[in-house]
């Protein structure tokens, strides 16, 4: 897709969303070899990254223990490295990185060889320095990404976390053969899910132009959509300099909840799962008190638009893979939000696409 049909690189970048979930069905399910060998060793996984990474290990750490029944930790690298982690036999460090080049889980990746544990690099780059260092990496093959806030390589980095969970579920008998066939049907679904809420985006940007003039947002989601809810808020933060926070549904009640007043939105992920009727008693609460919802929510959910003071539908899919769709609407608003302040959405001030110094 030409650069010349978009006014710049993130819309293009979010647009080809689709493309790069298609190529991911495309392409098989299988890992090589040495994936294999390293994921069926391991007692214990530790995803360790940065911004956006952090937040795909934050993911990962669900499907992982959900999907596969392994314990699993998720590091910031910073911290990971500033800190002294209790390692043990089995450990196997999973560092994720668009770039492959972030100084931090660089650092990370020198504290876990001293330590002699395994590495795995899932990386959007093979020729990256973290590719070259790790025992073995996968390529999330997003293609090249310029925006600086990152997009389609998160979406990529979900799918190859989704992907490594499902092998290791099915080797550890976590889940069958045949539940292991109805998530990947439910994955190859998802491009035309995706296409379905890019087609609305306009209504994602009538909603960011009713809002316009709100500088608190909070990004409220829980369980598989609480990773989501701190992306949604960074993407905001990153791309129009307002401030989002991204709280655990939850967790509303126990502090932030007293921020909520006319003055603040809030962007609710309540898509019909598993949490749904826990989530809708909090977002009732928000109401209640003053708070403007914006729901992201399951087509045919008529309920929630009663609470809500909008909401945007996503296409129904399984619970475990309701992120990948959730997380557009959000990219999209974070998008519209500068857009329509000016601001260069490629190049946010003060930022660099990855960051190379501790
Ligand atoms: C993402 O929108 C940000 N630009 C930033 O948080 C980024 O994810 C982080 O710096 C990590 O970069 P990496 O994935 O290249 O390691």
């Amino acid at each position: 897709m030409s650069r010349r049909t978009y006014p710049n690189f993130i819309l293009k970048e979010i647009f080809e969303i689709p493309e790069v979930l298609e190529k991911i069905c495309r392409e098989t399910f299988e890992f090589s070899g040495k994936v294999r060998s390293l994921l069926r060793g391991a007692r214990r996984v530790i995803f360790v990254g940065c911004g956006t990474s952090y937040h795909a290990g934050m993911l990962g750490q669900i499907f992982f223990e959900e999907l596969a029944g392994i314990p699993t930790l998720n590091f910031i690298a910073s911290e990971f490295n500033s800190r002294e982690p209790i390692f043990q036999k089995g450990d196997l460090v999973v560092v994720i990185s668009q770039s492959g080049e972030t100084a931090e889980t660089l650092v990370s990746m020198k504290l876990a060889r001293e330590n002699k544990l395994p590495i795995l690099a899932v990386v959007n780059n093979s020729k990256s320095s973290m590719a070259k260092r790790a025992d073995v990496f996968i390529d999330t093959a997003a293609g090249k990404e310029t925006a600086v806030a990152a997009t389609k390589s998160f979406m990529a980095q979900m799918a190859a976390i989704f992907r490594m969970a499902i092998f290791l579920g099915e080797q550890r008998r976590k889940i069958t053969f045949q539940t292991k066939a109805r998530l990947e049907q439910a994955f190859s679904k998802l491009p035309d899910g995706a296409r379905e809420i890019l087609s609305q985006s306009g209504v994602v940007k009538r909603m960011v132009l009713k809002y316009q003039k709100r500088r608190q947002f909070f990004f409220v989601g829980r369980k598989l959509n609480y990773p989501i809810a701190f992306e949604g808020a960074m993407k905001l933060k990153e791309t129009s300099y307002l401030h989002g926070e991204g709280v655990a549904t939850g967790e509303l009640r126990h502090g932030p909840m007293a921020m909520v007043d006319r003055n603040l939105l809030l962007i609710f992920l309540i898509p019909k799962d598993s949490v749904y009727e826990k989530n809708l008693s909090v977002l009732r609460e928000a109401r209640k008190n003053g708070g403007q919802v914006v729901a992201i929510a399951t087509e045919g959910d008529r309920v929630v638009k009663r609470y809500a003071s909008e909401v945007i539908y996503i296409p129904k899919t399984l619970e475990v893979l309701s992120p990948f769709l959730t997380v557009i609407p959000l990219q999209l608003l974070a998008y519209f939000s500068a857009e329509v302040r000016g601001y260069n959405v490629d190049k946010p001030r003060n930022l660099a696409k990855w960051v190379t110094t501790e």
